[in-house]
This record gives C-alpha cells, structure tokens and sequence, in this order.
C-alpha cells in the first residue's frame, strides 16, 4: 500500500521532472538564458520554480506531503521518509527551518523556492500539527538569519 503510494505520487515523478529539466539543459545552453536554466532545473511540485502557496496548510500538502505522507507518518518503501507526526525533533524550530532551507540527504533543499514566510509557515505547522504542539512560532526573520 505505501509502495503504491510512493510510486505514485513520491519522490518517482520528482525523479522524472529532474531527468526531464536536465535532458533540456543543452538546449536551453544554446538558448544561453540562465532564467530558463534555473526555471527548467527546479523541481516542480506545483507551479514552477517559487511555489504560490502561503498557508502552511497547503504548502505542506502540496509539498511535503508527497514524502511525509498526509498526516505525517513518514513511509519506509523505495525510500525512507521519516515521520514529522509526534517528533521530538521539531522541538526546536531551527531544526525543521534550516533543513527545509538546505535539505540533508534525500530532502531536497527548498530555500530557493519558498519565501521566508513560506518556509515559517510550513514549519509551523508541521511544529503544531501531527501530534506536535509546540507553539514557539518561527518568525520569517528566524528564517531568513537560517539561509
Ligand atoms: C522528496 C521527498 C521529501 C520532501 C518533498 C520533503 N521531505 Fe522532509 N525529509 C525527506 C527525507 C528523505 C528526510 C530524511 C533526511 C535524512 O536522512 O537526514 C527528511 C527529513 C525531514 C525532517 C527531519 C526529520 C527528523 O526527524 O530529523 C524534517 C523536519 C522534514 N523533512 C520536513 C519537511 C517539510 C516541512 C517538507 C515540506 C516543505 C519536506 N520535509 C519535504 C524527504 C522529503
């Protein structure tokens, strides 16, 4: 069941969109525009490069959950995907923030597609969602001394 899910709307399809972006590289070299370059090798969850959500809610739906699962419980199956439901690790906010920031293994880095209020909302939520009830809020100025 979670093997299905995995390989339906995990990390797979991102795996194809980053072949497909870097298949596209030479032609986008000739074309010699680096905002195409950037666009094209991002990976794209949603609508391009910089993702639209602002709510934590959608953000994480729309971007976590492909790996952590709807509620959080993480999936063990072509990958591991630890859970964010009930985590000790999102005791402090500066765990959570700078690895959404920069990404550790196999999470990708996403502080150049979500803003410093993206990244604070999504933080949050995950921080008071899930079983998790920490309520010391990270402040978008928390992220941004974390890029
Ligand atoms: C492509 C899959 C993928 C996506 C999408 C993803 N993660 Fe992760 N995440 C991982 C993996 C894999 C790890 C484990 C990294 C490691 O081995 O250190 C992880 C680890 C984490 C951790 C650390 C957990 C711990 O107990 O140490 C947090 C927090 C986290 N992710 C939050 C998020 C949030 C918030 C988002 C959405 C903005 C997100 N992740 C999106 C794959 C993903």
């Amino acid at each position: 069941m979670l093997r299905t899910n995995l390989n339906s709307a995990g990390p797979k399809t991102m795996k194809h969109q980053i072949v497909g972006g870097l298949a596209a590289l030479p032609i986008l070299a000739m074309l010699g525009t680096s905002a195409a370059f950037a666009d094209s090798a991002g990976v794209n969850f949603s609508e391009g490069r910089t993702f639209s959500e602002q709510s934590g809610e959608e953000l994480y739906t729309h971007v976590c959950a492909a790996c952590h699962m709807g509620n959080g419980q993480g999936a063990i199956g072509a990958g591991h995907y630890p859970a964010l439901a009930n985590n000790e690790n999102l005791l402090s906010a500066g765990y959570p923030t700078y690895i959404v920031l920069h990404g550790q293994k196999g999470m990708p880095p996403f502080g150049d597609m979500m803003s410093d209020d993206q990244v604070a909302a999504v933080v949050n939520y995950v921080r008071t969602h899930f079983g998790n009830d920490y309520q010391d809020a990270a402040t978008a100025q928390d992220v941004k001394d974390s890029r």
